[in-house]
C-alpha cells in the first residue's frame, strides 16, 4: 500500500468530555478520515465509556463517519440504535458474539459496514469461515477497555496473517489497528498490511492534534 492510502481514525474516548463540540471540530478540520468512538459496558470489558446518548451528540458536529467500535456483550441488542446515532461502520467483537455470521447479516442490513474486532488473544484464523462476509477486522493491539495502553508487539504478525487469509476471497477488506497507534509504529502497520490506524492518547495528549493527526497521515510506508 503506498504512502497516504491508509486511514486515521482518532478515538474519541481520549477527548475531553467536557469540550466535545470543540473536539469533534478539531477532527472535522483535521486531515482525519473518521470518528473512532468506543462504546463500553463495563461487562465485556472492565471499564464504562459513554453511550449512544453521547454518541449522537457527536454526530450532531461529526463531518466525517463514525466509526463505532462496540465493547459490550451481545451487541445485537443495539444495533439499531447504533445505526439511528450516526454509525457508518459498526464492529462487534468476535469474542462478544454467538452468532456473528447472522450479526453482520444485521448491520449490512442496516445499510452500515460490518467489522469484526479480535481481542489479542483471539487468532485470525478463527474468521476463516466468515472472512467473505466482512467489510472490516480491527485487531486489538492493547485488551479493549481503556486508551493509552503499551502496544503489543505481535500485532505486525496477526495483522500479515489476516492480510494472506483475505487474500483472493476479500481483498478489498479494511484492517484496522487499535491501541497504542503512534508514529512509532504506524509505518510498519501500514507496510504489514493494515488500513486503518485507531490513535487515542496519542493525538488528543498530544500538545497540536492537528499537526500530529496530520503526521500519522503522511508517514511514508511502501
Ligand atoms: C481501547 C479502545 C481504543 C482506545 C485507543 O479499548 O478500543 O480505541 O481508545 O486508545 P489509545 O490510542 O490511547 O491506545
Ligand atoms: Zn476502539
Amino acid at each position: 500500500m503506498s504512502t497516504n492510502k491508509h486511514l486515521i481514525a482518532p478515538s474519541v474516548l481520549a477527548a475531553d468530555f467536557a469540550n466535545l463540540e470543540k473536539e469533534v471540530k478539531m477532527v472535522n478540520e483535521s486531515e482525519a478520515d473518521w470518528f473512532h468512538i468506543d462504546i463500553m459496558d463495563g461487562v465485556f470489558v472492565p471499564n464504562i465509556s459513554f453511550g449512544f446518548p453521547v454518541m449522537q451528540a457527536i454526530a450532531k458536529h461529526a463531518t466525517k463517519p463514525l466509526d463505532v467500535h462496540l465493547m459490550i456483550v451481545d451487541p445485537d441488542r443495539y444495533l439499531k440504535v447504533c445505526k439511528d446515532s450516526g454509525a457508518a461502520v459498526i464492529t462487534v467483537h468476535y469474542e462478544a458474539c454467538t452468532h456473528l455470521h447472522r450479526t453482520l447479516a444485521a448491520i449490512k442490513e442496516l445499510g452500515c459496514k460490518a467489522g469484526v474486532a479480535l481481542n489479542p488473544h483471539t487468532p485470525v484464523q478463527l474468521l476463516k469461515d466468515v472472512i467473505q462476509d466482512i467489510d472490516l477486522v480491527c485487531i486489538m493491539s492493547v485488551n479493549p477497555g481503556f486508551g493509552g495502553q503499551k502496544f503489543i508487539e505481535h500485532t505486525y504478525a496477526k495483522v500479515r496473517e489476516l492480510r494472506a487469509l483475505a487474500a483472493g476471497v476479500n481483498d478489498s477488506l479494511l484492517i484496522e489497528i487499535d491501541g497504542g497507534v503512534s508514529t512509532a509504529n504506524a509505518a510498519k502497520l501500514v507496510n504489514a498490511g493494515a488500513d486503518v490506524l485507531v490513535a487515542g492518547s496519542f493525538v488528543f495528549n498530544a500538545e497540536n492534534p492537528i499537526q500530529t493527526i496530520k503526521s500519522l497521515k503522511s508517514i511514508s510506508s511502501n
